[in-house]
């Protein structure tokens, strides 16, 4: 396969932990993320999903240069980007552009969408000759499906669906290459997330776009990804294309996540095999040793408390669709599951709360 477009490696951001006021000291360090690796291919859409506090949107707003790695590398095109500054890093960030999860939070209520959408030209003027960006940004409105002459009116003016619209207009305002989009559509109605991601596809094919596509809940990255990763605890612990992680997960947090999607048929539901997690995740600021999905584990034993599994093809499967990075030492081993009755599976929920 040809050179990915993007491709991160080892990432790691670790926020300190500080104690005292005037002498801060540091004590210890939030690992958010932790030693994360994965390409991103020409016109390809790459999901990356996990619980709430996993370190998401952390990788996200590295990518984009809203955070500064602790160590590892972001090369795009060749080039390691993760350290530029001045002109080289402006460049860089104008093909690299952030849809934000929260259209009520994110676009500011006092300035006019057109401002909103033409903020970005403010930032790089040499992007569209002062003269044209009104143009512009009526014809981006039109590209998210809005009125163009909604231009004047304000974020409340709009539904959620429409403020998200809104936001993406604004990621394309620069025309970039790669889109990162954390969790665009966690907070509107589910009624509205399909027409959102609809719409994020057929922007893909028409302005040839790369996505990075963050959500906390496997069922909407499925309908959008080529190929996803599964996020716990700041580590890609299985990565592979939709079908690979859908059909056959070999790493027992992923399974867990698969279990608890929602299935509509209650029949259906009565027959899968529901997975609860034991306990809490833990603190990112204290990692337990070796696996840190271990204390969650139901085929967790010695080994895993003392050697960190590498995200890597299972010696076991050279081929077929298990032959996938997962990040487990007994990926190989059937999944033995903890028998849970379906009513019980039911009330549960699933490890996607917060
Ligand atoms: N600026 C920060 N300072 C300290 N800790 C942070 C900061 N930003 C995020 N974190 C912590 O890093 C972890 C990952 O956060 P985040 O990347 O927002 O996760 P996600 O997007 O998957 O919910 C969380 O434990 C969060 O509390
Ligand atoms: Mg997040």
């Amino acid at each position: 396969m040809a050179e990915p477009l993007l491709e991160v490696t080892d990432l790691a951001k670790h926020y300190p932990l500080t104690q005292g006021v005037l002498f801060k000291k540091q004590v210890s360090a939030v690992k958010a993320v932790d030693g994360v690796s994965f390409g991103l291919h020409t016109g390809e859409t790459l999901g990356i999903v996990g619980e709430s506090g996993c370190g998401k949107s952390t990788v996200a707003k590295m990518l984009v240069h809203l955070e500064r790695p602790t160590a590892g590398s972001i090369t795009y095109k060749g080039e390691d980007i993760s350290r530029l500054s001045g002109r080289a890093l402006k460049a860089v960030r104008r093909n690299i552009q952030m849809v934000f999860q929260d259209p009520y939070t994110s676009l500011n209520p006092r300035m006019t969408v057109g401002d909103i959408i033409g903020e970005p030209y403010e930032i790089h003027p040499e992007a569209a000759p002062k003269g044209d960006r009104r143009r512009r940004v009526q014809e981006l409105l039109d590209v998210v499906g809005l009125n163009p002459e909604y231009v004047n009116r304000y974020p409340h003016q709009f539904s959620g669906g429409q403020r998200q619209r809104i936001g993406i207009a604004r990621g394309l305002a620069l025309r970039p290459e790669i889109i990162v989009a954390d969790e665009p559509v966690s907070a509107l109605d589910v009624s509205v997330q399909a027409q959102v991601v609809n719409l994020l596809e057929k922007l893909q094919d028409e302005f040839d776009l790369s996505y990075v596509f963050i959500a906390h809940d496997l069922s909407i990255v499925r309908h959008i990804s080529d190929r996803v990763g599964v996020m716990y605890l700041g580590r890609i612990v299985e990565i592979g294309t939709d079908s690979e992680i859908y059909e056959h997960p070999t790493h027992p947090y992923t399974q867990a996540l698969l279990s608890a999607v929602p299935v509509p048929d209650p029949r259906a539901r009565a027959h899968r095999e529901r997975i609860i997690l034991s306990g809490d995740v833990p603190s990112p600021a204290d990692p337990p040793s070796g696996c840190r999905f271990r204390t969650r584990c139901w085929k967790a034993r010695e080994r895993c408390a003392e050697e960190v599994p590498l995200l890597a093809v299972p010696e076991a499967f050279p081929s077929g669709p298990a032959a996938h990075p997962s990040a487990c030492h007994f990926a190989a081993e059937k999944q033995v599951v903890p028998h849970v009755p379906p009513e019980e599976a039911d009330r549960a929920g699933g490890p996607y709360e917060g």
